[in-house]
Parts: C-alpha cells; sequence; structure tokens
C-alpha cells in the first residue's frame, strides 16, 4: 500500500478561491518539489463533480510550462474529490474514511483549508474537530478573512475556534505577511545598523502605507458591499504592514517572540476618530474605457444608496516613546491611477537650513508591488559646474539586482510554512483582537452615522481632499519626483 504521511483537504474545493489561488498554489508547490513527498490532496465541498471536472474548472488558472505535462498529470493523480454537505457529520465521517484510505503508514498529518464562506465556517470547523481530525499526527486548520466583521463578531469566532483547536493549530492568513518585501521589512530595520537609530520619533515625520487598485469591485460588489475597503484592507493588510514598521525589536526570531511585539505596538493604539479619517467612493468616469465608466454605485450587485468606502484614508497615533507625535498614515482604495502597494518612511525636514530650501525630505520607500524595490531618496549635488541640488536616490530595484531571482507568490509561501509549522506570518488571536479594537469604533460611527463617503473618479488619485489631508499629517508631497523603474539596457 502506498503511503501518505500528509494530506491537504481543500474545504469549499469547487469555490471560487479554490480554483483561482488554491489550485493554482498548491500544484506550483508540488511542481517545484517543495512540498513533502506523497502529499495526498482531497478536495471537500457540496456539488457534485469528478476530479476530472475540477482539473478542467481549474485549468485556465494553472500556469504549466511546456515539458511540465507528466508533473501536472502526477499531480491530479494524487488528487480525489469528494462531495458533501458542509453540516452534516455523516458526510466528514466518509470524508474521514476516504483520507484513512491513504493513511496506512505510522504518521500521518493533516492540513485543512477551508475556502468556504463565513456562513457555514461554524459547522466546517465543528465537523472536521469531531470527525476528521488526525489520530497520528498533526492536523492545522488554514483560515481566510473575513474573521468577523467587528470586534464582537470577530470574539465569537475566536472563542469558537478556540473552543476546538489549540492555537498552535490554526493559521489565520493575511497573505501581505507572505509578501517578499512585508518578509524583508524586519532584516531592513533590525539587520542595518545605519536605519536602528533613526527610526524613531526624533528623525522621522510620518509614516504612509498605501495600497492602490486601478480595477473596482466588478461584480463582486456584494461580498465587498457588507465590508467596505476598510475591512477588506485596512484594518489587516495595512495595520500588519504597520505593526512590522512600528514594533520594536523582538527578543528572538521566534515566531511569538515577533507577535508578542505586533500585539505590543498595536495596544499604543487608540481606536481611530472620525475626524482622523476620509472616506471616498468611486464614481464612472465619462471619458473612461470598459469598466471605468462604471461608478460604484452602478454596480448591479451593490445597493444604490451604499456608503460603504471605496477609498479610506486614515491616520493612527502610536503613544509610545518610540512614536508619540508621528503619525502613521494608511491609504487605500480601488479604482484608482495605478496599481501599487508601498511603504514610505518621509524623515523631518534638515534643521539649520543653508540650502534656501531647496532640500527636500529625505524617504526610505519599501515598495511592496509591483516590481519589489527598496530605495532611499536623498538630496546631491548636480554632478558639473553648478552647485545645485537634486533629487535621487540609492536604489536596490529587484529586477535588476536580483535578475535571475525568482520571487514567490504570497500563497506559495504561506502553504508551506503550513507544512513546517511555521506560524511567524500567520495572525495570532491577541493580534486580531486588538486590530477589531483599533478599527470597530470607527466602522460603527461610519455606518451610524451613514457618512457619505467623498466622490472620486474611476482612475483618478483619489479624493483631492485625501492630499490637504496627507498634508495636515506632516506629510510633504512635492510631486517633483517620480521613481522610475531602471530598465536594463
Ligand atoms: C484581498 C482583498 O485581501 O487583497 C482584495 O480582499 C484585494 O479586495 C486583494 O484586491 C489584493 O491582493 P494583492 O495580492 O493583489 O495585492
Amino acid at each position: 500500500d502506498f503511503q501518505y504521511p500528509h494530506t491537504f483537504i481543500l474545504c469549499g474545493a469547487s469555490g471560487d478561491l479554490a480554483k483561482k489561488k488554491i489550485y493554482p498554489t498548491i500544484w506550483y508547490l508540488y511542481r517545484d518539489n517543495l512540498l513533502p513527498r506523497h502529499t495526498k490532496f482531497v478536495g471537500y465541498a457540496r456539488t457534485k463533480q469528478t476530479i476530472s471536472e475540477v482539473k478542467e474548472k481549474c485549468k485556465k488558472y494553472m500556469k504549466v510550462r511546456p515539458g511540465e505535462e507528466e508533473k501536472l498529470k502526477e499531480f491530479w493523480e494524487a488528487n480525489e474529490y469528494f462531495a458533501g454537505s458542509y453540516d452534516k457529520r455523516i458526510d466528514y465521517e466518509m470524508l474521514n474514511q476516504l483520507i484513512s484510505k491513504f493513511e496506512k503508514g505510522p504518521v500521518a498529518n493533516r492540513i485543512f483549508y477551508l475556502a468556504v464562506p463565513p456562513t457555514v465556517f461554524e459547522d466546517v470547523t465543528v465537523n472536521i474537530r469531531n470527525a476528521c481530525v488526525s489520530i497520528k499526527g498533526f492536523t492545522r486548520v488554514i483560515i481566510e478573512k473575513p474573521f468577523g466583521r467587528d470586534d464582537e463578531s470577530s470574539d465569537k469566532l475566536s472563542g469558537h475556534l478556540a473552543g476546538l483547536f489549540k492555537e498552535e493549530q490554526i493559521y489565520r492568513i493575511d497573505h501581505y505577511l507572505g509578501k517578499e518585501m512585508v518578509q524583508n521589512l524586519m532584516t531592513i530595520r533590525f539587520a542595518n545598523q545605519i536605519f536602528s537609530p533613526s527610526w524613531n520619533r526624533e528623525n522621522i515625520a510620518s509614516v504612509l502605507i498605501s495600497f492602490k487598485e486601478p480595477f473596482g469591485t466588478e461584480g463582486r460588489g456584494g461580498y465587498f458591499d457588507d465590508f467596505g475597503i476598510i475591512r477588506d484592507v485596512m484594518q489587516n493588510h495595512l495595520l500588519q504592514i504597520l505593526s512590522l514598521v512600528a514594533m520594536e525589536k523582538p527578543v528572538t526570531l521566534n515566531p511569538n517572540d515577533i507577535r508578542d511585539e505586533k500585539v505590543k505596538v498595536l495596544r499604543h493604539i487608540k481606536p481611530i476618530e472620525l475626524n482622523d479619517i476620509l472616506v471616498g467612493q468611486y464614481v464612472g468616469n465619462p471619458d473612461g474605457k470598459g469598466e471605468e465608466v462604471m461608478g460604484y454605485l452602478e454596480d448591479p450587485t451593490v445597493p444604490k444608496d451604499s456608503v460603504t468606502p471605496t477609498y479610506a484614508l486614515a491616520a493612527l497615533r502610536i503613544n509610545n516613546a518610540r512614536w508619540q507625535g508621528v503619525p502613521f498614515i494608511l491609504r487605500c482604495g480601488k479604482a484608482l491611477n495605478e496599481r501599487k502597494a508601498e511603504v514610505r518612511i518621509q524623515y523631518k525636514d534638515v534643521p539649520g537650513d543653508i540650502f534656501n530650501g531647496h532640500a527636500k525630505r529625505n524617504e526610505l520607500v519599501i515598495r511592496v508591488q509591483p516590481g519589489e524595490a527598496l530605495y532611499l531618496k536623498l538630496m546631491s549635488k548636480s554632478p558639473g559646474m553648478k552647485f545645485d541640488l537634486v533629487e535621487t536616490e540609492l536604489d536596490l530595484t529587484y529586477s535588476m539586482r536580483y535578475r535571475e531571482a525568482d520571487v514567490p507568490d504570497a500563497y506559495e509561501r504561506l502553504i508551506l510554512d503550513v507544512f513546517t509549522g511555521t506560524q511567524m506570518h500567520f495572525v495570532r488571536s491577541d493580534e486580531l483582537k486588538e486590530a477589531w479594537r483599533i478599527f470597530t469604533p470607527i466602522l460603527k460611527e461610519l455606518e451610524e452615522k451613514h457618512i457619505k463617503p467623498v466622490p472620486y473618479v474611476y482612475g483618478s488619485r483619489g479624493p483631492p481632499a485625501a492630499d490637504h489631508k496627507l498634508a495636515s499629517y506632516d506629510f510633504k508631497y512635492t510631486g517633483s519626483y517620480k521613481w522610475q523603474k531602471p530598465s536594463l539596457s
């Protein structure tokens, strides 16, 4: 009998996330021989279908290079699919029997990936716990947001999970924690003596963490409208980045030491107040092409009077000795002019100016995507006879410096971490609790007061008022400088 010491069970195998993201991800990991040898994959969902149908649905999302056909065939041979309901124990008992069939050896570990809607989340987890945990190895459960929609519902969910699994078994995904440059933040900060001493309120004026997307909700408005950009991106992805930028140095690189520091810095942040946030909603651009003419409210899945923000800018204050008085500005939006995620550490003006105000502020920019880069904006003398100042940069653009390097996708890294049992890049329940503490009051206030978001045009830089707001948080945007992606010549 063939033995499979690991089984990866994908609950929600017939859904969108599964076919677009999870099946392709496990295929890439399998293809690159990164998973333990002899891992079995089992898809579970309500839809009655065969594994060939699953394969067919995933086809267009899975990249297969010439010569990999044989490997792909092997991959699908290691896959099973089983149809069952989400709420009946008997179905999970049958699932358990199916998994057990491949577990004849002495060790059998199981990883459950829950790509299921929040409405069935509780049923699925209870049934896994009751009928499907491994008896001769570990059982780990990977879960995706939404982790509730406010402090109360999130606490309820955490309580529910804590009653079923130990924290070491729970892997809460925030896929931004799997991105190369987000993972690099700790190295940049703590492995460079040049940055450590200036990483504080004496030297830094403000920190801007941005997320921009050039497309709107595109038919996903039904889900989105219930959440909005603050829950979708700011409360999780951007706040996770903030905690890595602002936390104190962890005692060691042990995952719990790191997460202890992340929680600690969040505890210094007060809930956001109404005057520290600006919300926006996109409207169509009459001169635009395709989707661009459609405003958020024109999405047929969105209620006509929705006040759900698709853009938000908020300033958070960290009341500790390192950061008191330094605004941490989180900014995110859909249907903007570009796709970009970055962290911008803006240093203060040089005191005792001798350049008639021509020296611009230094900025350390950590460009998360697209085109990973780390660059430091600084002033230099313009080369030649003149004594003018020029803005320039020390540039570490990955595509130039690491030409051969292959930057893995966030999901690939994170799923691999679950196999190896590394929780460093996953969200612990107390971090989640702090995140909701900071955001719940403002989310409630926006909803209760029915605050109307300011309109901005699809494809623009966002609401013009956001620039004034940025300036009021001591972030200077001069517009005189544009990072150019260096090209190979
Ligand atoms: C998801 C959000 O978490 O992140 C989406 O729900 C968003 O709305 C996506 O589009 C962005 O992820 P990435 O990796 O493309 O930046």
